[in-house]
């Protein structure tokens, strides 16, 4: 058994910058299913917006994360993002965080999809999400415990709310880790679908173990398509950063027409959502999509990530064309959580992707997600400090080791099946279709609060799990709006407006101990 102060689940920046917060004055404990550098903040290549150039302004910041998000945004959590991310990023800076510069000494401002300034700082090129974790981790990893290669299987709480975790390792040993909080901070969805950005892992776990004691998961309907993955033998193998059309790349087909021109006024700086269903709309029409980079000079210094991905696959730069296709990015919906990262169930967080503040409303605009990791991972930390310490008192949990004995389906016919029907277009047919068919898998699987099964079926119940319900929230939604577009319901509909889906547990299996 292990005690903390903290246990947080999950190792990306929402997770380091909610340690950082906290390990100075309290004990901290990290558990990651894989190993720590292994998530997708690492993988965030165009960068970090603030409003931080002197001709900005962060109300500035505000409207435009508005606009993107369809009003379906929480306007104040919004206006907290942009000021207090402005602080932030000055503080970084001043802490000896490098971001890149131009050659007269300034700062490098680099512009992405509707943004109307040019306002995101880069790292490393097109590294920043890496160079972001590299700084947090240096500071935070001696002062807290890690535990790598553990995969959470069952949140485990008292009639207080929150008080830890059972876990499994990659060699089958079960762990009882007991918290005075807990903070979820396990990423998104985007394993559950076939072409992702994300890492492969990022299965919904943390939404899963949340769901299951009773926490309010919400917004799942809104998935963010990233318009340019790298398309290699018709499969994604990682992202091209939007930083490249900030730069002057423009989408075409293969006879180098310009594919974003008269579909909205900001072209192939768009809103994300609207980019990838022009592109998607393009390639159900047999055409071959591509990045044109013929505009951009030096394209290998200032893009060292995409140039390495593109030599690993064997394309070649001086073609001046990269082929593209869009996959998921990120879930604008999640665990509910106020300005503090608190849950509905007490003591348990959740910050980063797999919380829903309601800032990205129905798409997230670009380079917001960084940001978003570093202000609300610290105002989870510095919730908690804030707060007395409870005494948890030391017990031995119970569990019972299960085996699904049905073949399940298996990860890639979930992703295929994800992507086709609850992807960049979805209809009412194809997303009852997989309701039903992921209703019957689950059926007969029982969970209760002490299960515990081998890792890898765990995670398959958790993509069924959440692919299940992401399904019935845009089956619900009968209407279109950001991400979220039913080819049967092509418009938005006013009476949709901050209209929120939740879904929360009827049988939480949270049996609770006294
Ligand atoms: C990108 O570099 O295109 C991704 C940045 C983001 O998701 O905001």
């Amino acid at each position: 058994m292990y005690r903390t102060d903290v246990l947080i689940i999950g190792s990306g920046l929402a997770a380091f910058a909610a340690a950082n917060a906290l390990c100075r004055y309290q004990t901290v404990t990290m558990v990651t299913k894989e190993k720590v550098t292994l998530n997708n903040s690492v993988l965030a290549q165009g960068g970090i917006a603030a409003a931080i150039s002197r001709d900005d302004r962060w109300m500035d910041h505000v409207y435009d994360t508005l606009l993107a998000g369809n009003s379906h945004c929480e306007p104040e959590m919004a206006r907290i993002l942009a000021k207090e991310g402005v602080e932030l990023i000055k503080e970084l800076i001043s802490n000896g965080m490098m971001f890149d510069k131009s050659q007269n000494g300034e700062l490098d401002f680099g512009k992405e999809g509707a943004h109307r300034t040019s306002r995101i700082l880069h790292a490393g090129g097109d590294a920043t999400g890496k160079a972001l974790f590299s700084f947090l981790q240096k500071r935070v990893l001696p002062n807290i415990r890690l535990f790598e290669h553990e995969t959470v299987q069952q949140l485990i709480c008292n009639d207080e709310g929150c008080i830890g975790a059972l876990s499994q390792n990659s060699q089958g040993k079960i762990r009882t880790f007991l918290a005075s909080h807990v903070i979820i901070a396990t990423g998104g969805t985007g394993g559950l679908y076939a072409c992702t950005s994300n890492q492969r892992f990022s299965t919904g776990d943390g939404l899963a173990l949340a769901y299951r004691i009773g926490a309010k998961l919400v917004d799942l309907e809104f998935v963010q398509f990233h318009p340019t993955l790298l398309r290699h033998e018709q499969k994604a193998v990682g992202l091209v950063s939007e930083a490249v059309r900030g730069e002057g790349g423009v989408l075409v087909n293969e006879h180098g027409d310009l594919i974003m021109k008269h579909i909205h006024p900001f072209e192939d700086l768009s809103p994300r959502d609207v980019v990838s269903r022009a592109v998607f709309k393009r390639m159900k029409q047999g055409e071959d999509i591509f990045l044109d980079i013929s505009a951009i000079k030096d394209f290998n210094e200032r893009f060292p990530t995409v140039t390495a991905l593109c030599k690993k696959h064997g394309i070649d730069l001086q073609s001046n064309r990269i082929p593209i296709t869009p996959g998921s990015h990120f879930l604008m919906g999640g665990i509910l959580v106020n300005e503090y990262g608190e849950t509905n169930i007490p003591h348990m967080y959740a910050v980063g992707e797999v919380a829903c503040t309601g800032v990205h409303g129905a798409n997230r605009l670009a380079s917001n997600s960084l940001l978003e990791c570093l202000v609300f991972g610290q105002r989870a930390g510095k919730h908690i400090l804030a707060k007395e310490k409870r005494v948890v008192k030391n017990r031995v949990i119970p569990y019972q080791y299960q085996q699904v004995r049905k073949t399940l389906l298996s990860r890639s016919l979930i992703q295929e099946k994800m992507m086709k029907q609850v992807g960049i277009v979805r209809d009412a047919k194809g997303l009852s279709q997989l309701v039903q068919e992921f209703t019957e898998t689950l059926q007969p699987i029982s969970i209760e609060h002490h299960h515990i099964y081998p890792n890898e079926q765990w995670t398959t119940i958790n993509m069924l799990t959440l692919g299940r319900l992401m399904a019935l929230s845009a089956l619900e939604r009968e209407e279109s709006r950001g991400a979220h577009f039913r080819s049967d319901f092509p418009e938005s509909d006013a009476n949709w407006e901050r209209k929120r889906i939740m879904h929360i547990s009827s049988q939480p299996i949270n049996e609770v101990m006294t």
